[in-house]
């Protein structure tokens, strides 16, 4: 279970796939900052134990992503390049509150929930891509097990440190905030657009 309250239009993934170069490099970019939330969280929170081994799996599982994605993309002739961050994440990280008591709840609960409408996004891509290039579809549904994990591991997480009913109270507030993000974007060329 995803726990995203808004699904993704149906036309998205046909205009994507019409964009699918920069897709691609948004796709290798956000499996490379997975990754770097994951290291945050190790260099921020030392002293949380549970935290340790399954967020050095997370982040080298992303790494193994980022080459992966890497690799289509040469085999696509796109070149690897610098991108703008997309609106999606800074308007979800908006929500994140900054003081010590909840910092950690709340950007676990933001990066279940990236994993969430990465792992639904990516699904769609998979389906859309079938026809224009099968072995990029047969990648992203190879993808969409680990990102699924991942959304479950980040909510284990948050209940390391807090009640469920906490956490279940937070995660409901903060999935429909990202719903009303994706419920109001314009089409971007990106993952999360
Ligand atoms: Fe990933
Ligand atoms: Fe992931």
């Amino acid at each position: 279970m995803l726990h995203l309250e808004a699904a993704t239009d149906p036309g998205w993934a046909e205009r994507a796939v019409a964009h699918l170069d920069e897709i691609l490099l948004d796709h290798a970019h956000l499996e490379k900052k997975a990754a770097g939330t994951a290291v945050t969280l190790l260099f921020r929170h030392p002293e949380i134990a549970a935290l340790q081994q399954p967020l050095a799996a997370l982040a080298r599982e992303e790494l193994a992503h980022f080459e992966g994605v890497l690799a289509h993309l040469a085999r696509r002739g796109v070149p690897f390049a610098r991108q703008k961050p997309g609106r999606y994440a800074g308007r979800l990280h908006a929500i994140a509150r900054s003081d010590p008591a909840h910092q950690l709840l709340d950007t676990l609960l933001v990066a279940a929930l990236i994993e969430a409408r990465s792992c639904e996004r990516l699904g769609l891509l998979a389906d859309a891509l079938e026809p224009v290039d099968a072995e990029l579809a047969a990648y992203y549904r190879s993808l969409l097990a680990s990102e699924a994990r991942h959304h479950g591991e980040y909510l284990q997480l948050a209940e390391t440190c807090h009640s469920a009913e906490t956490v279940r109270v937070r995660l409901a507030e903060i999935a429909a905030h990202e719903a009303s993000i994706v419920r109001g974007a314009g089409f971007e060329p990106r993952l999360h657009g």
